[in-house]
């Protein structure tokens, strides 16, 4: 018996051992992605200040000669927004950063968070006619609290693109309303839905409900929407069934009395 203990232990040892080994290797290389994926941000990022001033400031210029030749005023307007859009894009990736390592760091700020909501529906209306989909806001004139605005922009931009992505055609109804010492969030399709085992895993990293022959992503959305509404001490929710839509509700208080003086 006691033989048959210690064989056994002898045998599955180098096994342990070499598990930690790989568990101790792979580590090491999430570490070295995460790493990099940081510092190809910030190489990505930093050389976009000075370009997006040039791209505004020869608008201006534009703006102050009259003969300016219209090739060029549109396309200056147009270098324009592919700057501020590539800006995004770089910012959202430091925060994926930011948020993985747990360096994010909320920046409070008195937000009209209607306003701030109008911005990012009118914003994505022209991707969503693209996609044959058309979106509605129902919010109040203005509605103020304590947030991160990024944060905020980046949690909607993420639901209601995802809406609009699967969404089907749908129309997508966003609603945004005071709930107590709350501001409640809700965006809602018609498209393909989410089963239920899907939707216990869709807020972590990668995790996906659909092929990238179906809709291409990576999976990081909601997961970033998860961190951002948590950060701000908030929540984030789904409800939905496969084939019926989905109603993606987000809870933030409104005032944290966190802002820096
Ligand atoms: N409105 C929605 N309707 C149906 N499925 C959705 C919706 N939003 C998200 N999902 C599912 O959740 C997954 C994760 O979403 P997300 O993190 O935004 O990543 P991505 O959009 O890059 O795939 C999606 O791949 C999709 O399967
Ligand atoms: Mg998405």
């Amino acid at each position: 018996m006691t033989n048959c203990a210690n064989i056994a232990a002898a045998d599955v040892l180098p096994t342990i051992a070499a598990l930690r080994q790989e568990v101790a290797q792979l580590r090491e290389a999430v570490q070295a992605r995460d790493e990099f994926i940081s510092v190809a941000a910030h190489e990505l990022r930093n050389p976009l200040t000075p370009l997006l001033m040039t791209v505004q400031s020869m608008c201006r210029a534009t703006e102050r000669h009259a003969g300016t030749p219209e090739p060029i005023v549109s396309g200056l307007a147009r270098m324009d927004r592919v700057v501020q859009h590539y800006v995004k894009r770089c910012d959202a990736m430091l925060d994926i950063s930011r948020l993985s390592s747990g360096t994010f760091r909320v920046e409070w700020a008195e937000t009209d968070i209607a306003g701030l909501l109008r911005g990012v529906v009118e914003g994505l209306k022209p991707y969503a006619e693209r996609a044959g989909t058309a979106i509605d806001l129902a919010a109040p004139d203005t509605l103020a609290g304590t947030y991160d605005e990024l944060a905020v922009q980046q949690i909607a931009e993420n639901l209601v693109s995802n809406a609009v992505k699967y969404g089907a055609k749908t129309p997508v109804i966003v609603s945004l309303r005071e709930e107590q010492d709350m501001v409640a969030l809700d965006v809602r399709d018609g498209g393909i839905g989410i089963s239920a085992a899907d939707q216990a895993r869709i807020f972590s990293p990668f995790e996906r409900a659909v092929s990238r022959q179906q809709q291409p992503g990576f999976g990081l959305g909601l997961w970033v929407v998860g961190r951002l509404a948590a950060a701000m001490g908030g929540t984030v929710q789904v409800s939905s069934d496969l084939g019926q839509g989905s109603t993606f509700s987000v809870r933030l208080p409104r005032y944290r009395g966190a802002i820096p003086a």
